[in-house]
């Protein structure tokens, strides 16, 4: 791989020996990939920061590069952690003994000393990230949170490879990341199509289907090519985090939506019936009432809440508990526009800075019938022991 001469210093440990050791790592993975040289980033957005995920494994990593001298080369955030800090009843049925919300707060620590911003979200292109670091199309950055990753590639035309946790950390410790994948121009450029035929446009729920039946085709080292309505932008959110659940695929041309040319070589046109699509929902959709409703994986967008607020403005309150989640800044702003207590007047629980997938939510609630728009949040929950189903957020109003 070629490097350049700063690059070589700081393999030599002249700018400390943290950023010398996570450039290595940088280096040998682009080299093991075939990667001809490296490529500055502009911001790096880690993932795998919760304790209920890392264990006390993954704080030794991130406090051994702090105690070592780490600093972030780069803006850097951070996914969301395991509890929301400013309220730690919020997530129901979990009990946080003291050395669980220590360890967190190591990580914590650990992570801010390194000069992280400290906003716990997977949605950072929802709490102002893009202004404050002034991203913009073209530029390439090192994100660790899949969904995160393809909604950058295929919504904000930011460029970053499906970093693993580690990765992005000593990404943004280095400020380099490996010119591969989704940072080349010609990788970008779709080769299959994927036609969503007739139907209306899709609702969260019926996006994320949509995910799934796209990255259980998709066989191609390219982005898929897509061409289907979308009824928001929290839909086009689900769809891409679906995608990212079931297979490792980093960014969709969606048509209308990618702000980037697909290029002319789509060599082939899969097309999907609504049918099936419809008869995959159904599938996963639950037959009676359910305990728990969950919105908000990836976290909510403002707009998620709006809806949400009005829905439960025009049906009455419920009887099973509904659970939000979002990142802070969204929290902030839904308060400020009144959007909060109108939620909480309908008994909604919120949820900042984690969620019910990366929180110790499962562990003590298994067997627990819980509905949700999303994809994702249905994928991982069902995997851990909660009775999961999907549902289209009218739907779920049924069951409740
Ligand atoms: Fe975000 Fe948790 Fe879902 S981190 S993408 S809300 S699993």
């Amino acid at each position: 791989m070629y490097l350049s001469r700063e690059e070589e210093r700081i393999l030599k440990g002249y700018e400390g020996e943290a950023k010398a050791r996570a450039l290595e790592v940088i280096v040998r993975v682009g080299e093991a990939l075939g990667a001809p040289r490296l490529i500055e980033i502009k911001h790096a957005h880690i993932s795998g920061v919760s304790y209920e995920n890392i264990g006390d494994y993954g704080l030794e990593l991130i406090e051994g590069f702090w105690r070592l001298g780490a600093r972030f080369s780069v803006p850097t955030t951070v996914n969301p952690i395991s509890y929301d800090s400013e309220d730690l009843t919020s997530i129901p049925g979990v009990t946080l003994s003291k050395p669980y919300v220590e360890a967190q707060e190591a990580i914590a620590r650990a992570l801010s000393g390194m000069g992280a911003e400290l906003e716990f979200t997977c949605t950072p292109y929802y709490a102002g990230v893009l202004d404050r670091y002034e991203l913009r199309m073209g530029d390439h950055v090192a994100w660790g949170e899949s969904s995160a990753v393809a909604y950058a590639n295929s919504v904000l035309g930011i460029r970053t490879n499906r970093e693993g946790g580690p990765l992005a950390l000593m990404a943004a410790i280095a400020g380099r990341t490996y010119y591969y994948g989704m940072h080349i121009d010609a990788e970008r450029k779709p080769r299959v199509s994927y036609v969503l035929e007739a139907g209306r446009a899709l609702e969260e729920a019926e996006a994320g289907v949509l995910g799934e039946l796209i990255a259980e085709a998709h066989r191609d080292e390219r982005p898929p090519h897509v061409v289907a309505a979308f009824g928001s932008d929290s839909s086009i959110k689900e769809f891409l985090a679906a995608l990212g659940t079931v297979s490792d695929i980093a960014m969709a041309h969606i048509q209308g939506v990618t702000p980037e040319d697909p290029g002319g070589e789509v060599r082939e046109v899969v097309r999907i019936p609504w049918r099936e699509l419809e008869e995959r929902l159904e599938e996963k959709m639950p037959g009676g009432p359910v305990d728990i409703a969950y919105v908000g994986c990836p976290h909510a967008s403002l707009e998620e809440l709006a809806k949400l607020a009005r829905m439960l403005e025009e049906k009455g309150a419920p009887r099973a508990k509904i659970i939000v989640s979002m990142s802070r800044s969204v929290y902030m702003k839904a308060l400020s526009l009144g959007l909060v207590e109108r939620l909480r007047r309908s008994g909604v629980a919120i949820v900042r800075s984690s969620c019910l997938i990366v929180s110790p939510f499962s562990k003590h609630n298994k067997g627990v019938r819980l509905a949700t728009n999303s994809y994702k949040a249905y994928h991982y929950l069902s995997r851990k022991g909660v009775k999961a189903y999907l549902a289209r957020l009218e739907d779920l109003w049924k069951l409740i």
